[in-house]
């Protein structure tokens, strides 16, 4: 089995160091078009001059948004990540700042904010939870809009006594393959993403990711604490009608006048 990081990773780079940033624009699954042109479509209509993403990563949203002419800025914890914005088309317009999306702070006064594909769930602490929503109040104008993207956890995926959801089983044709799995723990909030990888050889790689899950009545109350309250929560960028059967929701909310 194979360690997350490899030789030439930067430690500082998080969970994304150089050896997961340059496989992370492979065509195909996030980065197709109809996965990311209704992100772009949401976020360009929201726009009312500058705007800001949480943890920017290899701008795969915010090259494109850029493209079509919203000004936009970063925040981005992996420099090898980053590293990749300014080749895509838009992408050297967007002004990245290295740094911690729960403290660090850019000039200017934004009408939007974002953080999307779970990345609130990178921060593994309710605290640090917190600090993300207070850093993107502190960034918004009166009345600038707060949004995040983020799966809701298959807890109901898990009968009593198992802690354990896969999300992916895909033996290969000849040997080896591909398994995904989820483990949660619903006492503290925290779970890993578990990439188990087996190539023909038998030889493998285990990546182990840790996240915290909210509901999005904890993220309502961390807006609040924030001085923000909710002004949309859909199912998905369609703006489709939020349920008790969506397994993930898109949430604005809006900095208190
Ligand atoms: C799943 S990627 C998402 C990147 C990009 N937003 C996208 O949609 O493709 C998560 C990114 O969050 C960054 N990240 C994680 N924690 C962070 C933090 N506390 N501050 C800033 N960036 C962070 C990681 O380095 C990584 O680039």
């Amino acid at each position: 089995m194979t360690k997350y990081r490899n030789a030439g990773d930067d430690p500082a780079d998080g969970w994304f160091p150089e050896s997961v940033a340059a496989g992370y624009d492979a065509p195909g699954g996030a980065n197709a078009p109809e996965v990311v042109t209704p992100v772009v479509d949401v976020l360009e209509d929201l726009a009312d001059g500058v705007v800001l993403e949480f943890a920017v990563g290899t701008g795969r949203i915010a090259a494109p948004l850029a493209a079509r002419g919203v000004p936009v800025s970063g925040i981005e914890l992996s420099r090898a990540m980053a590293a990749r914005i300014a080749s895509k088309p838009g992408g050297d317009a967007v002004e990245v700042t290295i740094g911690d999306m729960t403290t660090t702070r850019v000039a200017g006064r934004f009408s939007l904010v974002y953080l999307v594909f779970n990345t609130i769930s990178n921060v593994t602490t309710q605290d640090g939870q917190v600090d993300v929503f207070r850093n993107a109040a502190a960034h918004l104008r009166s009345g600038g809009l707060f949004l995040v993207e983020v799966s809701l956890p298959d807890l109901r995926r898990l009968p009593p006594g198992q802690d354990t959801v896969p999300f992916e089983v895909a033996p290969a044709a000849d040997s080896g393959g591909y398994v995904g799995f989820d483990q949660y723990d619903v006492v503290t909030q925290q779970f890993t993403s578990n990439h188990v990888t087996v190539s023909p050889d038998g030889k493998g790689s285990f990546r182990r990711i840790p996240f915290r899950y909210a509901w999005p009545s904890e993220l309502d109350l961390m807006a609040r604490i924030a001085g923000m309250s909710l002004k949309h929560r859909w199912a998905d960028w369609d703006r489709s009608e939020f349920t008790a059967d969506s397994t993930k929701h898109v949430s604005i909310w809006g900095k208190n006048r």
